[in-house]
């Protein structure tokens, strides 16, 4: 029986004076889901969810486009015990303080088991699962391989190196909207990425055991060199207001050489709107001069609500959601990173996005940024204090300065 003649029954039964318990087939899952993760490809997969399991249908609540827009959002929603969520998509910062707010509900053990280990880690708070992961991520060098190869230049190692390229290539063009390098200075999550690439490959670390570790040397040396790349040109001079998805759209039309991003741009950079198919290519951040190279782990997780009525149907729907089947389409489709190691040396994928035959060991050596229930607020100091030292606002040391301040009153 279809859910249109149920429904027609359970009407006949309720004027005849009687009810008939809900069928299955009035189970809808709302599932929260970030609008910039290609949510157009998420559908398919949910399309096939629904195909494979009857009575169960799948809506998409619309996640906003940048990770701290949607955690505004979804504290609003989970502060308010509200129920009309099932399935959130959280960006890999989050489960611990979701985990300490109670908001998720707990998975079991082996259903974390099989995923990239760092994964593992961060979605297993206290010994308790409470998320699975969705995707992986990390940040990348994207760049223009035929500017390159024109002006015989190879992927630079070093952020200096980088520099000296950008404007050996920029300078050749004499384009004036020909950009040296796009990265994310809005005072948005990503900025805090921004801060710490230079400062971890100074060697240093920010958290260790819970307790802030602040170098306050390198943290001028992060802050001034992004600085540095604004007063030479090297990147444009409004970059504190580039959030990720401009970097994207503005590499994507051809206006950058460098490009720091996420996986996710690589399948718009090969679409019919890109100016740039066949000319990209991808490679490791590169590090400061006499450091490492160091990126920033990214990712995003499902969580189920605990405020969600369905439980169990939305746990089975995590399970296929988060499968190696799922992950493999997301990644030949969305080009978002696979949570399964296998996947990155399949021939689907590697056809569909042939860097990521090499992006495993960056994902596995990726840094993770603080795990705290309190990364909101320091999330927030690192990211509005990048953004006021790229617009001239706050001198780098000045930077420094109030960010371990602020640092040392959230973590103490
Ligand atoms: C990417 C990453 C996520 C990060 C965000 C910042 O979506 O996967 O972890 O926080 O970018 O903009």
């Amino acid at each position: 029986m279809n859910s249109k003649s149920l429904k027609g029954l359970a009407l006949c039964a309720s004027i005849l004076g009687f009810s008939i318990p809900a069928h299955a087939a009035d189970t809808e899952l709302k599932i929260f889901v970030s609008s910039q993760h290609h949510p157009e490809v998420w559908r398919k997969t949910f399309d096939q969810y629904e195909a494979r399991t009857p009575g169960v249908k799948i809506t998409i609540e619309p996640g906003g486009n940048t990770s701290e827009a949607q955690a505004q959002y979804l504290n609003t929603v989970m502060s308010a015990k509200d129920t009309t969520l099932d399935v959130l998509m959280l960006d890999v910062i989050r489960p611990a303080q979701y985990a300490a707010a109670g908001w998720t509900s707990e998975f079991q053990a082996k259903d974390i088991e099989k995923f990239l280990p760092t994964y593992t880690e961060a979605n297993t708070v206290d010994k308790k699962v409470v998320a699975v992961p969705a995707f992986a991520d990390a940040m990348f060098l994207y760049y223009r391989k035929d500017l390159l190869d024109k002006y015989g230049v190879q992927p630079p190692k070093t952020w200096d190196e980088l520099a000296a390229a950008a404007k050996k290539i920029t300078e050749g063009e004499g384009r004036p909207d020909l950009q040296g390098l796009s990265f994310q200075g809005k005072a948005i999550e990503g900025a805090v990425c921004t801060f710490l690439l230079p400062y971890w490959s100074q060697g240093k670390t920010l958290v260790e055991n819970g307790k802030l570790n602040f170098d306050h040397a390198a943290a001028v040396k992060s802050l001034s060199l992004w600085k540095s790349f604004v007063d030479n040109g090297v990147a444009k001079k409004n970059i504190s207001e580039v959030a990720t998805d401009d970097t994207r759209k503005e590499f994507q039309a051809g206006n950058v050489v460098f490009a720091i991003n996420w996986s996710y741009g690589w399948s718009s950079f090969q679409g019919k709107d890109s100016a740039v198919v066949g000319k990209v290519d991808v490679a490791r951040l590169p590090a400061v001069a006499g450091g490492d190279q160091a990126t920033c782990l990214g990712g995003w997780e499902f969580g189920v609500s605990a405020y969600s009525k369905h439980q169990e149907e939305a746990k089975k729907f995590v399970g296929y959601i988060s499968s190696p089947e799922v992950s493999k389409y997301m990644a030949v489709n969305g080009a978002l990173l696979p949570t399964y190691a296998d996947l990155y040396t399949d021939a689907d994928v590697v056809k569909a996005a042939p860097w990521f035959a090499n992006a495993l060991p960056v994902v596995e050596t990726a840094k993770a940024r603080p795990v705290t229930p309190r990364y909101n607020e320091v999330s927030e100091t690192i990211r509005t204090t990048v953004n006021a030292v790229l617009a001239g606002v706050t001198s780098p040391e000045e930077g420094a300065t109030q960010i371990e301040a602020r640092l040392k009153r959230i973590l103490r």
